[in-house]
Protein backbone atom coordinates (compact mmCIF):
# COMPACT_ATOMS: atom_id res chain seq x y z
CA UNK A 1 0.00 0.00 0.00
CA UNK A 2 1.02 3.82 -1.00
CA UNK A 3 -0.07 6.54 1.27
CA UNK A 4 -2.01 8.86 0.51
CA UNK A 5 0.00 12.41 0.49
CA UNK A 6 -1.06 15.10 2.58
CA UNK A 7 -0.63 18.45 0.64
CA UNK A 8 0.25 21.35 3.33
CA UNK A 9 0.71 23.60 -0.18
CA UNK A 10 -3.47 22.80 -1.14
CA UNK A 11 -5.05 23.05 2.90
CA UNK A 12 -2.66 26.58 3.29
CA UNK A 13 -4.01 27.64 0.18
CA UNK A 14 -7.68 26.39 0.89
CA UNK A 15 -7.22 28.32 4.39
CA UNK A 16 -5.05 31.37 2.68
CA UNK A 17 -8.29 31.90 0.97
CA UNK A 18 -11.30 31.89 3.90
CA UNK A 19 -8.58 34.29 5.81
CA UNK A 20 -8.53 36.68 2.81
CA UNK A 21 -12.06 36.30 2.62
CA UNK A 22 -12.80 37.11 6.99
CA UNK A 23 -10.57 39.99 6.61
CA UNK A 24 -12.82 41.40 3.41
CA UNK A 25 -15.78 40.90 6.04
CA UNK A 26 -13.70 42.46 9.04
CA UNK A 27 -12.49 45.29 6.60
CA UNK A 28 -16.26 46.35 5.95
CA UNK A 29 -16.51 46.63 9.45
CA UNK A 30 -13.66 49.15 9.54
CA UNK A 31 -11.09 46.82 11.40
CA UNK A 32 -7.76 45.95 9.29
CA UNK A 33 -6.28 43.21 10.97
CA UNK A 34 -2.45 44.11 11.95
CA UNK A 35 0.54 42.07 13.04
CA UNK A 36 3.77 43.24 13.94
CA UNK A 37 7.01 41.12 13.25
CA UNK A 38 9.87 41.85 15.43
CA UNK A 39 13.21 40.77 14.34
CA UNK A 40 16.99 41.41 16.29
CA UNK A 41 20.17 41.28 14.91
CA UNK A 42 20.89 39.01 11.32
CA UNK A 43 20.21 35.42 11.64
CA UNK A 44 19.59 34.42 8.18
CA UNK A 45 17.14 31.78 8.58
CA UNK A 46 15.00 34.41 11.16
CA UNK A 47 15.20 37.01 8.10
CA UNK A 48 13.84 34.20 5.51
CA UNK A 49 10.89 32.99 7.77
CA UNK A 50 10.06 36.90 9.00
CA UNK A 51 10.17 37.61 5.20
CA UNK A 52 7.66 35.12 4.60
CA UNK A 53 5.29 36.01 7.12
CA UNK A 54 4.95 39.94 5.99
CA UNK A 55 4.25 38.46 2.43
CA UNK A 56 1.88 36.00 3.35
CA UNK A 57 0.23 38.62 5.75
CA UNK A 58 0.27 41.03 2.51
CA UNK A 59 -1.44 38.43 0.05
CA UNK A 60 -4.31 37.77 2.38
CA UNK A 61 -4.94 41.09 3.24
CA UNK A 62 -3.89 41.65 6.67
CA UNK A 63 -1.82 44.96 7.24
CA UNK A 64 2.09 44.10 8.80
CA UNK A 65 4.65 45.79 10.29
CA UNK A 66 8.18 45.07 10.19
CA UNK A 67 10.51 46.26 12.53
CA UNK A 68 14.21 45.28 12.47
CA UNK A 69 17.00 46.50 15.27
CA UNK A 70 20.60 45.46 15.32
CA UNK A 71 21.85 42.99 17.50
CA UNK A 72 22.91 45.42 20.53
CA UNK A 73 19.16 46.41 20.82
CA UNK A 74 18.75 46.38 24.45
CA UNK A 75 16.25 44.13 26.44
CA UNK A 76 14.75 47.09 27.76
CA UNK A 77 14.54 48.94 24.37
CA UNK A 78 12.96 45.96 23.50
CA UNK A 79 10.16 45.42 25.99
CA UNK A 80 9.39 49.02 25.80
CA UNK A 81 8.80 48.48 22.08
CA UNK A 82 6.41 45.60 22.73
CA UNK A 83 4.65 47.28 25.29
CA UNK A 84 3.89 50.20 22.72
CA UNK A 85 2.62 47.84 20.28
CA UNK A 86 0.05 46.44 23.37
CA UNK A 87 -1.13 49.85 23.11
CA UNK A 88 -1.59 50.05 19.87
CA UNK A 89 -5.20 49.91 18.72
CA UNK A 90 -3.91 48.82 14.46
CA UNK A 91 -1.76 45.59 16.07
CA UNK A 92 -3.97 42.44 16.34
CA UNK A 93 -0.99 40.13 16.85
CA UNK A 94 2.85 40.62 18.17
CA UNK A 95 5.47 38.28 17.23
CA UNK A 96 9.02 38.50 18.42
CA UNK A 97 11.29 36.20 16.30
CA UNK A 98 13.40 33.59 17.75
CA UNK A 99 16.14 33.07 18.70
CA UNK A 100 16.98 36.25 20.27
CA UNK A 101 20.66 37.19 20.82
CA UNK A 102 22.20 35.56 23.94
CA UNK A 103 21.74 39.39 26.13
CA UNK A 104 18.02 39.28 26.10
CA UNK A 105 16.02 37.38 27.67
CA UNK A 106 13.42 35.78 25.51
CA UNK A 107 11.29 34.12 28.17
CA UNK A 108 10.95 38.03 29.81
CA UNK A 109 10.58 39.17 26.23
CA UNK A 110 7.07 36.68 25.37
CA UNK A 111 5.95 37.50 29.09
CA UNK A 112 5.71 41.11 27.92
CA UNK A 113 3.54 40.41 24.86
CA UNK A 114 -0.14 40.83 25.96
CA UNK A 115 -1.77 37.20 25.76
CA UNK A 116 -4.97 38.96 23.63
CA UNK A 117 -2.06 39.81 20.86
CA UNK A 118 -0.10 36.38 21.18
CA UNK A 119 -1.00 34.72 18.02
CA UNK A 120 2.82 32.65 18.08
CA UNK A 121 0.98 30.68 20.83
CA UNK A 122 4.27 31.05 23.32
CA UNK A 123 2.96 33.14 26.01
CA UNK A 124 2.43 31.03 29.20
CA UNK A 125 -1.28 32.40 29.20
CA UNK A 126 -1.75 30.56 26.01
CA UNK A 127 -0.24 27.06 26.93
CA UNK A 128 -2.73 27.47 30.12
CA UNK A 129 -5.57 27.71 28.36
CA UNK A 130 -4.64 25.23 25.78
CA UNK A 131 -3.91 22.86 28.76
CA UNK A 132 -6.96 24.46 30.45
CA UNK A 133 -9.12 24.22 27.08
CA UNK A 134 -10.48 27.61 27.66
CA UNK A 135 -10.06 30.15 24.69
CA UNK A 136 -6.52 31.35 23.60
CA UNK A 137 -4.35 30.82 21.24
CA UNK A 138 -2.84 27.91 19.60
CA UNK A 139 1.29 27.43 18.54
CA UNK A 140 0.85 27.85 14.72
CA UNK A 141 3.24 24.73 13.99
CA UNK A 142 1.07 22.26 16.19
CA UNK A 143 -2.24 23.56 15.56
CA UNK A 144 -1.23 23.88 11.67
CA UNK A 145 -0.51 19.75 12.01
CA UNK A 146 -4.03 19.37 13.57
CA UNK A 147 -5.61 21.15 10.29
CA UNK A 148 -3.38 18.63 8.22
CA UNK A 149 -5.09 15.89 10.36
CA UNK A 150 -8.37 17.38 10.14
CA UNK A 151 -7.66 17.31 6.63
CA UNK A 152 -8.19 13.75 5.93
CA UNK A 153 -11.41 13.36 7.46
CA UNK A 154 -10.20 10.90 10.09
CA UNK A 155 -11.69 11.45 13.60
CA UNK A 156 -9.19 11.74 16.18
CA UNK A 157 -11.65 10.85 18.77
CA UNK A 158 -10.28 7.67 20.55
CA UNK A 159 -7.35 7.35 17.93
CA UNK A 160 -4.09 6.73 19.40
CA UNK A 161 -1.66 9.32 18.75
CA UNK A 162 2.03 9.19 19.68
CA UNK A 163 4.04 12.64 19.40
CA UNK A 164 7.86 12.22 19.21
CA UNK A 165 9.62 15.47 20.91
CA UNK A 166 8.75 17.09 24.66
CA UNK A 167 9.88 20.53 22.92
CA UNK A 168 7.45 23.81 24.55
CA UNK A 169 6.58 25.01 20.88
CA UNK A 170 5.81 21.73 19.32
CA UNK A 171 5.81 18.37 20.77
CA UNK A 172 4.09 19.75 24.64
CA UNK A 173 1.39 21.74 22.90
CA UNK A 174 1.16 19.02 19.99
CA UNK A 175 0.23 16.74 22.45
CA UNK A 176 -2.25 18.62 24.50
CA UNK A 177 -4.36 19.14 21.09
CA UNK A 178 -4.44 16.09 20.38
CA UNK A 179 -5.85 15.35 23.89
CA UNK A 180 -8.41 18.29 22.94
CA UNK A 181 -9.52 16.56 20.16
CA UNK A 182 -10.30 13.56 22.23
CA UNK A 183 -7.16 10.68 21.18
CA UNK A 184 -5.50 9.19 23.37
CA UNK A 185 -2.02 10.28 23.80
CA UNK A 186 1.84 9.30 24.28
CA UNK A 187 4.33 11.58 24.55
CA UNK A 188 7.93 9.98 23.18
CA UNK A 189 11.45 11.86 23.85
CA UNK A 190 15.14 11.14 23.42
CA UNK A 191 14.51 9.50 26.94
CA UNK A 192 12.16 7.36 25.67
CA UNK A 193 12.77 3.55 26.00
CA UNK A 194 12.42 1.28 22.80
CA UNK A 195 10.83 3.92 20.63
CA UNK A 196 9.43 1.35 17.77
CA UNK A 197 7.09 -0.49 21.05
CA UNK A 198 5.55 3.06 21.25
CA UNK A 199 5.11 3.91 17.42
CA UNK A 200 3.89 0.20 16.34
CA UNK A 201 0.67 1.28 18.79
CA UNK A 202 -0.10 4.30 16.86
CA UNK A 203 -2.96 5.37 14.72
CA UNK A 204 -1.10 8.33 14.52
CA UNK A 205 2.45 9.38 14.48
CA UNK A 206 3.67 13.17 14.71
CA UNK A 207 7.69 13.53 14.38
CA UNK A 208 8.69 16.38 16.15
CA UNK A 209 12.45 15.64 16.97
CA UNK A 210 15.05 17.60 14.70
CA UNK A 211 17.02 14.16 13.35
CA UNK A 212 16.30 13.24 10.40
CA UNK A 213 15.14 8.81 9.65
CA UNK A 214 13.95 9.14 13.34
CA UNK A 215 11.25 7.05 12.11
CA UNK A 216 11.48 4.31 10.03
CA UNK A 217 8.84 2.14 7.87
CA UNK A 218 9.49 -1.01 10.79
CA UNK A 219 8.10 1.40 13.36
CA UNK A 220 5.06 2.45 11.29
CA UNK A 221 1.86 0.20 12.09
CA UNK A 222 0.30 -0.08 8.27
CA UNK A 223 -2.29 2.56 7.78
CA UNK A 224 -1.02 4.99 10.09
CA UNK A 225 -0.98 8.72 9.64
CA UNK A 226 2.12 10.44 9.81
CA UNK A 227 2.93 13.64 10.14
CA UNK A 228 6.06 15.24 9.81
CA UNK A 229 7.70 18.55 11.57
CA UNK A 230 11.19 17.97 11.19
CA UNK A 231 13.54 20.44 9.18
CA UNK A 232 17.04 18.61 8.36
CA UNK A 233 19.56 18.36 5.51
CA UNK A 234 20.29 15.09 4.29
CA UNK A 235 24.04 13.73 3.81
CA UNK A 236 23.18 16.12 0.05
CA UNK A 237 22.20 18.93 1.54
CA UNK A 238 18.64 18.44 0.27
CA UNK A 239 15.41 19.41 2.57
CA UNK A 240 14.16 16.56 4.63
CA UNK A 241 12.69 15.72 7.41
CA UNK A 242 12.49 13.32 10.64
CA UNK A 243 10.85 10.60 8.78
CA UNK A 244 12.22 8.04 6.12
CA UNK A 245 9.68 9.05 3.78
CA UNK A 246 10.32 6.99 0.81
CA UNK A 247 9.93 3.99 3.07
CA UNK A 248 7.25 5.07 5.45
CA UNK A 249 5.18 6.02 2.95
CA UNK A 250 4.62 2.40 1.70
CA UNK A 251 3.65 1.27 5.30
CA UNK A 252 1.31 4.31 6.75
CA UNK A 253 -2.22 5.41 5.43
CA UNK A 254 -1.40 8.66 5.18
CA UNK A 255 1.95 10.70 4.95
CA UNK A 256 2.94 14.83 4.94
CA UNK A 257 6.11 15.39 2.68
CA UNK A 258 8.98 17.95 3.62
CA UNK A 259 9.07 20.20 2.17
CA UNK A 260 5.00 20.72 1.15
CA UNK A 261 3.92 19.65 4.84
CA UNK A 262 3.70 20.94 8.02
CA UNK A 263 6.15 24.28 6.47
CA UNK A 264 3.37 25.78 4.32
CA UNK A 265 0.84 25.53 7.68
CA UNK A 266 3.17 27.48 10.05
CA UNK A 267 3.33 30.82 8.57
CA UNK A 268 -0.56 30.09 7.83
CA UNK A 269 -2.17 29.37 11.17
CA UNK A 270 -0.25 33.16 11.85
CA UNK A 271 -2.37 34.60 9.63
CA UNK A 272 -5.95 32.90 11.07
CA UNK A 273 -4.24 33.54 14.56
CA UNK A 274 -4.27 37.49 13.67
CA UNK A 275 -7.50 37.37 11.79
CA UNK A 276 -9.25 36.06 15.21
CA UNK A 277 -7.40 38.45 17.26
CA UNK A 278 -9.00 41.08 15.08
CA UNK A 279 -12.20 39.31 15.35
CA UNK A 280 -12.40 39.18 19.02
CA UNK A 281 -11.78 43.03 19.37
CA UNK A 282 -14.37 43.27 16.47
CA UNK A 283 -16.47 41.54 18.57
N1 LIG B 1 11.63 31.03 15.21
C1 LIG B 1 11.44 29.90 14.50
N2 LIG B 1 10.12 29.64 14.39
C2 LIG B 1 9.47 30.62 15.05
C3 LIG B 1 8.09 30.90 15.28
O1 LIG B 1 7.17 30.19 14.88
N3 LIG B 1 7.83 32.03 16.00
C4 LIG B 1 8.81 32.82 16.48
N4 LIG B 1 8.46 33.90 17.18
N5 LIG B 1 10.10 32.58 16.29
C5 LIG B 1 10.41 31.49 15.57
Amino acid sequence: MTAQIIDGNAVAKQLRTEVAQRVTALKGKGITPGLAVILVGEDPASKVYVGKKVQACEEAGLHSVLERYETDLTEAALLARVEALNQDPSIHGILVQLPLPAHIDAHKVIESISPAKDVDGFHVASAGALMTGTPGFWSCTPYGCIKLLESTGIDLRGKHAVVIGRSNNVGKPMALMLLQKNATVTICHSATQNLKAHTLQADVIVAAVGRRDTLTADMVKPGAVVIDVGMNRNDQGKLCGDVDFANVKEVAGWITPVPGGVGPMTVTMLLVNTLEAAERVAA
